[in-house]
């Protein structure tokens, strides 16, 4: 497995396979790796001949009062995981690499789909990850690229403007990987205290109690509702609960496939996690 830090010597590494026509798979992350992310390489392993791994924290996907400072950075770590489950390359840049010291003067940014859950609370979150996955794209030029499906929206922006800006690849939606409690894998559970741990699985109970109370035939305004009581009184300060089609379309009632999100902060931390559930007549 190589390890890159330029744009430059990303595309040395993968001239060879370029020539050979070979399959590319691409896993962007932010590193601090987890067994979700593994899951992403080992998916990407599967359909791919060679697998890039981008390890960047994008400064301009944090609003000012985020964790861009604090976010952990822990490459050696992830490099001894990635190599376990068969990563060829990773591309691991500086900020001023994917930078540059010239301003950027261009902006992607996804209407409608963005002005909704994670996007209310977080305005240009989106704008940013866009630019830095397109620039990614650019950069690796994949044929493949993968993401997990717990940043629901995200995979939906993504798969937006792939599909809108012709970008030549295929966007491939991981599902969520638990922790046996139940609890959505993410960087940030490590920000969680001993005791929040404990609480934070309430979020998985509470999406899979309501999936129950839909499939028996409550309403979906009472089963969001639901939902926000059991969160709050577990200690949660809710940020929003929602149900929307799988396309985040607004939905009112339990008539066709529905996900439900749940943002939610147990302490300082902010956590979120979506379920599917199909609708059957
Ligand atoms: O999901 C993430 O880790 C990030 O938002 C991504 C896609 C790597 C872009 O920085």
């Amino acid at each position: 497995m190589k390890t890159e830090t330029t744009i430059q010597g990303l595309t040395a590494s993968l001239s060879p396979a370029r020539s050979a026509r070979k399959i590319i798979g691409f896993v962007p992350t932010m590193g601090n790796l987890h067994e979700g992310h593994l899951n992403l390489v080992r998916e990407a392993r599967k359909l791919c001949d060679v697998v890039v791994v981008s390890i960047f924290v994008n400064p301009i996907q944090f609003g000012p009062n985020e964790d861009f400072d604090n976010y952990p950075r822990t490459l050696e770590q992830d490099s001894h995981l990635l190599a376990d489950v068969g990563c060829d390359i990773i591309f691991a840049p500086t900020v001023e690499q994917m930078y540059g010291n010239k301003p950027r003067l261009t902006n992607i940014s996804v209407s409608e789909i963005t002005n909704d859950l994670c996007g209310l609370q977080r305005p240009g979150h989106f704008d940013g990850v866009a630019v830095v996955v397109t620039k990614l794209f650019n950069i690796v030029q994949p044929n493949f690229a993968f993401f997990g499906q717990k940043d629901y929206q995200q995979l939906a922006v993504i798969r937006q403007f792939v599909r809108d800006l012709n970008i030549p690849l295929e966007v491939i939606g991981v599902p969520i990987t638990r922790a046996e409690d139940g609890l959505a894998l993410s960087s940030r559970n490590g920000y969680l205290s001993e005791e929040n741990r404990k609480i934070a699985p309430t979020i998985f109970q509470t999406l899979k109690a309501a999936e129950q109370e839909l499939h028996q035939g409550v309403a979906l305004a009472e089963v969001l509702e639901n939902i926000k009581q059991k969160l709050t009184q577990a200690g949660f300060i809710v940020d929003y609960v929602e149900a929307r089609t799988p396309e985040l379309q607004k939905i009112e009632a339990f008539d066709q496939d529905v996900v439900l999100f749940i943002a939610a902060k147990l302490g300082n931390t902010r956590l979120i996690d979506n379920l599917q559930i199909a609708y059957t007549a």
